[in-house]
């Protein structure tokens, strides 16, 4: 694990709108343990950077237990952030029913990671996504005062993923973060729409106004 690659994550739990971010979800959800998920309409609007920082500071700043857990299997990138392989397998899965033995701590104290699959894990039947993300929040309730979730975005859909919107319903509630200037008003007023059919529990629009200086 990369000592520098955790000090990133430790900014993140520094800035202030981060803080923030977390306090507002703290307060509407008040419940313990919580589950929140991050999800977004469009790709890279900043979803697994906002969940790595309400998972730090939730752990650094709120003296939570807490399991930040990658269920963007379709482009993981939590991992990333903190410097850890993927481990998540199926075999070990089905062989334990648990997913104890694939988190990993973090090198940030108090939270620890499940990561989404790695490519060595299989299944050789086709496995119901719904039900598999709900065992494990159900398991990460179990052990951890907070779980985050990384999530992948509403749009495109693509049957390879975890549907983010089901995820959604299976957490406590959502974060939705916008690009600001990025992502059409059009897309994130259909991804808001999809939320609330579902009757997800929308707790907050996240705006990132991030600028891509390569861009
Ligand atoms: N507020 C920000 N400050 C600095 N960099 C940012 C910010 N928001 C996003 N980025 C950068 O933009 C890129 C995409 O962000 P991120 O990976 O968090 O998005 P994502 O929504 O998770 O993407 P994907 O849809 O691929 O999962 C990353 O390189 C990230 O470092
Ligand atoms: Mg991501």
């Amino acid at each position: 694990m990369s000592q520098s690659i955790s000090r990133e994550v430790k900014m993140l739990a520094e800035i202030a709108e981060m803080k923030r971010i977390y306090s507002v979800i703290e307060q509407t959800l008040n419940v313990n343990p919580a589950c929140v998920a991050v999800t977004s309409g469009a790709r890279g609007e900043g979803k697994t950077t906002v969940a790595a920082g309400l998972a730090a500071v939730a752990a650094l700043h709120a003296n939570k237990h807490v399991l930040a857990v990658d269920l963007n299997w379709y482009s993981p990138a939590l991992h990333k952030m903190f410097g850890v392989d993927l481990t998540f397998d199926f075999d070990i899965y089905k062989r334990d029913n648990s997913i104890k033995e694939m988190i990993q701590p973090t090198g940030i104290q108090n939270l620890d990671i499940l990561t989404a699959r790695s490519d060595q894990s299989r299944s050789r039947q086709e496995i119901n996504k719904y039900l598999l993300g709900k065992e494990i929040v159900k398991q990460a309730r179990e052990n951890y005062d907070f779980t985050v979730i990384d999530t992948s975005s509403i749009f495109p859909t693509n049957r390879r993923m975890m549907d983010p919107v089901n995820i959604a319903r299976i957490a406590d509630g959502v974060a939705m973060v916008v690009l600001t200037n990025e992502t059409p008003r059009q897309l994130i007023k259909r991804a808001r729409m999809f939320l609330d059919t579902a009757g997800v529990n929308v707790l907050g629009v996240v705006v990132n106004q991030w600028q891509n200086p390569m861009v």
